[in-house]
């Protein structure tokens, strides 16, 4: 009973600052490395979001562990709506991929809402010798032993797309782990590992300068736009049936109040239908999110459906980690 009072004391005196929100700056947690494909859209979205939010929204980097760390320091915040995460697919993978991890991805959130989706290209270092898929192809089964696979850490979405497309070749690769995709490419383009699965938003611009090996998009259909539109899919190029797109979302500490949650959606599905916002990101290969997943509720049972999806599918690549 006296907690009832206690609680119902605090929801008062709590009321005016909630009408205010926000008051100080918001922290947005992108759990990989400054520069990759998540950092971008992160900063994408705090310029659509400054306006309809009515505040200033700081970004912090905390990469590591396949985004792991990033998304535990969010679950154990406080839920006071000034510290945010902006993950991808990531939480549900490392859902699927870890025996244990530090937060419970269903339970230790709050669902805010879904932002876009963005395809996977399968990329080579510039001095690869080979310069179209079927000569990857041959590339590979002739290194075997001595492939090196980049990607952002156990539980990334580089780390996915890598361990599907393994275990679709049935080669095994060394794989080297970095924070993000962003340190991952300097070593790719400085020719230290071989290939990488990443996300459009962050090979576009070396496909189209030149300055990477293309070999496929990763998801089921060709891509449109300038340089990208010339890949051939895994699948057309024998790899069948893989398809893999990195969908983004924007969570809060469970227990934040109801009212911030409801502006900062509100604020999101307004920051969504930004002019610059859709032209940089689309420039990027990303599509925006205009579905039921804008909701809160449907965006937590996409993301109960996505680890129920990826269970079986990391399982069958013999892959779980502690
Ligand atoms: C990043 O921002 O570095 C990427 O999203 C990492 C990944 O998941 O591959």
């Amino acid at each position: 009973m006296q907690k009832t009072w206690l609680a119902l004391a605090a929801a008062a005196v709590s009321l005016p600052a909630l009408a205010q929100y926000p008051e100080k700056p918001i922290t947005i947690v992108v759990p990989f490395a400054a520069g990759g494909p998540t950092d971008k859209v992160a900063r994408d979205l705090a310029e659509a979001l400054r306006k309809p939010l009515g505040g200033t929204l700081i970004i912090e980097n905390v990469g590591g562990v396949g985004g792991t760390l990033g998304a535990n320091k969010v679950a154990k915040a406080a839920p006071d709506g000034y510290t945010l995460l902006l993950h991808h697919i990531g939480i549900a993978s490392a859902a699927a991929l870890y025996r244990s991890l530090p937060y419970k991805t269903l339970d230790d959130f709050e669902y805010l809402g879904m932002i876009n989706e963005v395809p996977m290209t399968l990329i080579g270092r510039p001095n690869l010798p080979a310069t179209s898929y079927a000569d990857l192809a041959k590339w590979l089964e002739s290194n075997k032993g001595n492939i090196n696979l980049a990607h952002a850490g156990v539980g990334s979405a580089s780390h996915l797309c890598g361990l599907m497309y393994q275990a679709a070749l049935k080669i095994d690769m060394t794989t080297v782990p970095y924070k993000g995709t962003a340190p991952a490419m300097n070593d790719l383009l400085g020719g230290q590992v071989d290939i990488m699965c990443d996300q459009t938003t962050n090979t576009t611009g070396q496909i189209e300068a030149g300055k990477v090996k293309a070999y496929a998009v990763m998801s089921s259909k060709r891509l449109t736009s300038g340089a990208l539109a010339k890949l051939p899919t895994a699948d057309e190029s024998g790899v069948k049936g893989f398809n893999l797109a990195v969908w983004h979302g924007l969570y809060a500490p469970k227990g934040t109040p109801k009212a911030v949650i409801d502006k900062v959606n509100t604020a999101l599905r307004t920051a969504l239908k930004d002019a610059d916002f859709h032209k940089r990101q689309e420039a990027l290969g990303a599509v925006i999110i205009a579905d039921a997943r804008l909701a809160p509720a449907e965006h937590k049972k996409f993301v109960e459906a996505e680890i129920a999806k990826l269970t079986p599918v990391i399982k069958a690549a013999g892959q779980y980690a502690d």
